[in-house]
């Protein structure tokens, strides 16, 4: 009967969005941990969620960073999304309070806890809404492509701010759909002050379709700042 009533309260989509944010919880669990980041102690932990799309991620975020239990808000972890298209962070603006309704979200103040800022992420040190340092970066499924000089320089630039805005203990976590990519984010970072942890596939990867090579985070990258 229980189950009966369950599948009748939850739509599709947002039984696929329960499913893929827990895809992300387990590879964020995986990954930030062999990383051996470092949690802030006595303060707010930052993290900057950069050309955020849809900010899907947001939430499972701001829970990690925050509390370590799954999806319960919480005031210990301010997520920042980063987003150049407005059409996009309309549609972020929608799924936080779609996921996390106000009703639900209010006594935790996670409106304030996850921000969205619109604008060009290649201009991060210049968002005076950021902080000036943070402790976590994400970028997700860049899509970043070979141009002319074998080096998407979007991307780059992008990859050069965040560097910057990294806290000298923070993590920046890059992840990718396909194998290609992930040869083209490290072929990025060669040349800028990173020093690359890991580069390995996610056993947490969320498969798209049954056997297809392409899935979601297949492939993270870690990386820390070199100090110069
Ligand atoms: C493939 S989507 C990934 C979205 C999200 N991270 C995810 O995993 O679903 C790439 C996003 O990067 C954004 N983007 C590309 N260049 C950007 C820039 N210079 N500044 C801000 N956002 C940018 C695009 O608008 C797009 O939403």
């Amino acid at each position: 009967m229980r189950a009966q009533a369950i599948a009748t309260e939850i739509s599709e989509d947002d039984y696929l969005r329960e499913v893929r944010h827990q895809h992300f919880w387990k590879t964020l669990e995986h990954f930030v941990r062999k990383a051996s980041f470092s949690f802030p102690r006595n303060r707010q932990c930052l993290i900057l969620d950069v050309a955020c799309g849809d900010a899907e991620e947001a939430v499972v975020l701001n829970c990690f960073f925050g509390s370590g239990i799954y999806c319960i808000p919480t005031l210990e972890a301010k997520v920042y999304g980063v987003e150049q298209s407005e059409k996009k962070v309309r549609m972020a603006r929608a799924n936080l309070d779609r996921y996390c309704p106000a009703s639900f979200a209010a006594p935790f103040n996670l409106v304030s806890n996850c921000e969205l800022v619109q604008g060009d992420a290649r201009e991060l040190s210049q968002m005076g809404s950021l902080p000036e340092k943070v402790d976590f970066i994400l970028v997700r499924h860049p899509h970043i492509r070979e141009d002319r000089d074998k080096r998407d320089t979007n991307w780059q630039r992008i990859f050069s701010e965040c560097l910057q805005k990294l806290d000298p203990n923070g993590l920046f976590m890059i992840t990718s759909f396909i194998e290609m990519e992930n040869e083209l984010i490290l072929s990025t970072l060669s040349g800028l002050p990173a020093r690359v942890l890991i580069n390995e596939l996610n056993p947490h990867a969320i498969p798209l379709i049954h056997n297809d090579p392409i899935a979601g985070d297949k492939w993270v990258t870690l990386v820390k700042r070199i100090q110069r």
